[in-house]
């Protein structure tokens, strides 16, 4: 008898193996973007021009499933994801969630809104200074209309959910380290029982070790809840370690999607080679860490106030044919579900390209 009892954990493992919800969750999206934009208003050279910081997005996650966004700085993640959980109104696009068709373009209806939540990157600035983590994570459910008793229960419940002592409820953020108040983020934004959580950048303020701790919580948090994630970074280790799917953005465009695996060992854009290449090691020996993304060309990321015509990545790509600056490359499903936008690749454009630019694949444009 106390022999068994020593060994629970490892009783206890094949079991909870085979109970992981995602093994048996349907493949259906929870979510899906059709064609969205976002265009900002602003001023450039004392002109008001337009921004496009979003540009023709279509991507889906799977119920119970985390699909990943990477892509550098600037390229319209954090529009995207504010799109997603109706902070930003899109200027054009539409939203099926949970089979039922959202305007992005539109305030969002109050039980829409309890449904997706999100997570910011810095974990101090989301809190307010001046309130108890229990008053905070409190906040939306106050927002929503809930009971004073319904509160008090959901609060209590959700910060043992992600791992704090109850204790903790009294005090203020600054009594917390960085890895706890992102806790407390979590908390907030599980406390209205959303269904997809948009978490972004949600891990890049934190030390490594704390941020395997704070993955793996929000791994253990999904398989508990069923939750489906939108896990936003520029850090494509995290990115490959927390996602099923990924998918990749340059310039305000989702230039390939897939599973992590197939992304990964196989990336099919001239873009996502790149990106993978200068990936920085987790070594911490490694001197190429931390170096900034460093193409061939080394050319600059063009502004989204002018987009490149055609393909926007054409002016860093080392591929780069003539088709590439007249026409937008389509998005085209190379092999279960592995879809690039790229003229080389077959579907991607509206003709089959001219002799000339495919000799010119074996000689790239520099
Ligand atoms: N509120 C805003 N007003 C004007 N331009 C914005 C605004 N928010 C973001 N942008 C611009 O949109 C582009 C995408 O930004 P963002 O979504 O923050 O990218 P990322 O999160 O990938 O770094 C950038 O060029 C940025 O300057
Ligand atoms: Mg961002």
């Amino acid at each position: 008898m106390t022999e068994i009892e020593t060994t629970p954990d490892l009783l206890d493992a094949p079991a909870a193996e085979a109970a992981r919800p995602a093994a048996t969750l349907p493949e259906r999206p929870l979510m899906e973007l059709l064609d969205v934009s976002k265009e900002f208003s602003v001023r450039s050279d004392g002109k008001r021009v337009q921004l496009s910081a979003v540009n023709g997005v279509s991507l889906q996650v799977r119920e119970g499933r985390t699909l990943g966004i990477v892509g550098e700085s600037g390229c319209g993640k954090s529009t995207l994801a504010r799109i997603i959980v109706g902070l930003h109104q899109a200027t054009s696009g539409e939203m099926i969630f949970d089979n039922k068709q959202i305007s992005t373009t539109k305030r969002r209806p109050r039980e829409v809104v309890e449904q997706m939540q999100m997570v910011f990157q810095d974990p101090s600035s989301a809190l307010n200074p001046r309130a108890t983590i229990a008053e905070s994570v409190a906040f939306p459910l106050q927002v929503q209309g809930r009971s004073s008793k319904e509160i008090a229960a959901r609060v209590k419940q959700v910060i043992a959910d992600v791992g704090l002592p109850a204790n903790y409820a009294t005090s203020y953020p600054h009594q917390l380290s960085g890895g706890q108040r992102q806790r407390v983020n979590i908390a907030r934004a599980l406390a209205l029982q959303p269904r997809l959580v948009v978490l972004d950048e949600a891990v890049s303020a934190l030390d490594k070790s704390i941020q395997a701790q704070v993955l793996n919580l929000l791994t253990d948090l999904q398989r508990e809840y069923q939750l489906t994630y939108v896990f936003i970074s520029h850090d494509l280790n995290v990115v490959e370690y927390i996602s099923d799917d990924v998918a990749v953005m340059y310039l305000g465009q989702v230039v390939e999607r897939g599973s992590a695996a197939s992304l990964y060992e196989k990336p099919l854009h001239p873009y996502t080679q790149l990106l993978l290449s200068s990936i920085p090691s987790m070594d911490p020996a490694d001197s190429t860490r931390d170096q900034p993304l460093d193409d061939a060309n080394n050319k600059e990321i063009p502004s989204p106030i002018n987009p490149p015509s055609g393909c926007r990545f054409r002016t860093r790509c080392p591929h780069a044919m003539a088709i590439c600056a007249e026409e937008a490359p389509r998005p085209s499903n190379q092999a279960d579900d592995h879809v690039v936008a790229c003229h080389l690749y077959p579907g991607s454009s509206s003709t089959s390209l001219p002799e000339q630019d495919l000799r010119s694949l074996t000689a790239p444009a520099l």
